[in-house]
């Protein structure tokens, strides 16, 4: 069977110098806001309820990108954050903004599906976002409970799987996928992400493979490899973020439904 993984590594890698300059311009003040202590959730602060005081917790980032936002957030709210990407671009591009700031994250490359290099037992917080981009959730979750310490946390924050079923036009919405029958779709040309869409654009001549899972495969992963799940919710941040496209924010139909879902189980 084909790695999909790999095969999205190549797509992402070519993305992330671009996708570092959208960030730059939604957040000309990048620099500065990080180094100053600055937290961005992105409309996903009811995480910080579920998980609770991170101060001095070790936490893994499972897929950072070049911006390292999520990371960047976590260490300034005091956890001692190692992160990880697929792409050695990202790494590179993280790794040096770090630098620049002074801040110390260890940065290092790796699939959120093997973490091959990670050791058992090491850390308090596994931090998990975009499973989409997971080809095997079920190993990505015995992987995640695996170098997780006993009664570490798994923190796992997802767009909702609802959501990538819809598409919204001006006569309201359109239901594009099958919710009931979810399957890895290949797209021949990688076309970025939200921001690249809000900054005029861009795409490759690269695949890429997304994967779906429906609400319960992945509470079914979570649970096959061995976690208590704690507690769940659903939000609906779309208002909330600006990186995506104006009528998206704000289309009346989609505010009535959940753009994101959480997750906090225990080992
Ligand atoms: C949308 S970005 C995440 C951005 C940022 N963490 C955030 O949520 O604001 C998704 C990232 O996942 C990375 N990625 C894709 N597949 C991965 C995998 N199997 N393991 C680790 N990272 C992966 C991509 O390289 C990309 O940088």
């Amino acid at each position: 069977m084909e790695n999909t993984n790999q095969l999205n590594k190549e797509a992402w890698d070519a993305y992330q110098d671009e996708y570092f300059k959208f960030h730059l311009m939604a957040r000309p003040d990048y620099f500065a806001f990080f180094s100053n202590g600055g937290v961005d959730w992105q409309g996903e602060e009811h995480m910080l309820d579920m998980i609770g005081n991170v101060k001095g917790l070790k936490l893994l980032d499972t897929c950072c990108a070049c911006d390292a936002i999520q990371a960047l957030s976590w260490h300034n709210s005091g956890a001692i954050v190692t992160a990880c990407d697929i792409t050695p671009k990202a790494i590179e591009i993280a790794s040096a903004n770090a630098a620049k700031m002074n801040v110390n994250i260890e940065f290092i490359v790796e699939d959120m599906q093997t973490l091959t290099s990670v050791g058992d037992n090491q850390f308090d917080i596994v931090f998990a976002t975009y499973p989409v981009w997971i080809q095997d959730l079920n190993e990505a979750c015995r992987n995640w409970h695996r170098v997780l310490k006993p009664g570490g946390k798994l923190l796992l924050n997802m767009d909702h799987p609802v959501l990538a079923c819809i598409e919204a036009d001006e006569n309201g919405l359109i239901v594009s996928k099958d919710y009931n029958h979810p399957k890895a779709e290949r797209e021949e040309t990688f076309d970025g992400t939200g921001i690249s869409e809000r900054f005029g654009g861009w795409s490759v001549d690269l695949a890429c493979v997304c994967n779906r899972y429906r609400i319960s495969d992945i509470l079914n992963a979570i649970c096959g490899a061995g976690f208590i799940i704690h507690n769940t919710h659903e939000s609906n941040t779309l208002c909330a973020t600006e990186d995506v496209a104006e009528e998206v924010r704000n289309n009346i139909y989609l505010s009535k439904l959940p753009s994101g879902f959480t997750v906090l189980a225990y080992k």
